[in-house]
């Protein structure tokens, strides 16, 4: 885990070297984003409200962030992506280093496999981190 402005940046990473090594990394596409999905969970937990999926691609992520209440809300550069999201959450076309967002707008976000798709990655974190509502305590 790292920090960036504040936010915790948690990779999620579902075949390590040592992984390889031991031949317990996934071996096949459903088994690794079942692990993606896992980890998901368990950084997201259980709650209420919109959770914007950052960077969404094709919406694959919706279906556990729904099952753990949230409600997901994607956005994405691609319009091609957006247009098969479309059947899985409602979306939005938008850069994640603008979010068409006001701030403190959204209680949760996720941006999953997409750190190096972003050249400006930090950008895209301080958004987050914009859009955000402060947890009170
Ligand atoms: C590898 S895909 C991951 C998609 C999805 N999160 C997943 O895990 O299936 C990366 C996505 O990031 C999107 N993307 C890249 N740069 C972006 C930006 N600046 N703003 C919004 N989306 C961006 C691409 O269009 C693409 O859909």
């Amino acid at each position: 885990m790292s920090g960036i402005g504040g936010l915790s940046v948690h990779p999620i990473t579902a075949g390590t070297s040592a992984e390889l090594r031991a031949g317990t990394s996934p071996s096949s596409a459903g088994e690794f984003i079942d692990r993606v999905h896992t980890t998901l969970g368990q950084l997201l937990g259980p709650g209420e409200g919109i959770c914007l999926d950052v960077c969404c691609g094709t919406g694959a992520h919706a279906a556990p962030a729904a099952a753990l209440g949230w409600t997901p809300v994607g956005v994405d550069l691609s319009r091609g992506q957006l247009r098969h999201a479309g059947h899985q959450l409602p979306v939005v076309v938008g850069d994640a280093t603008a979010l068409p967002l006001a701030d403190a707008s959204v209680p949760a976000a996720m941006c999953v496999l997409a750190s190096t798709d972003v050249p400006d990655y930090a950008a895209v974190l301080r958004e987050v981190a914009r859009v955000l509502t402060v947890p009170k305590d």
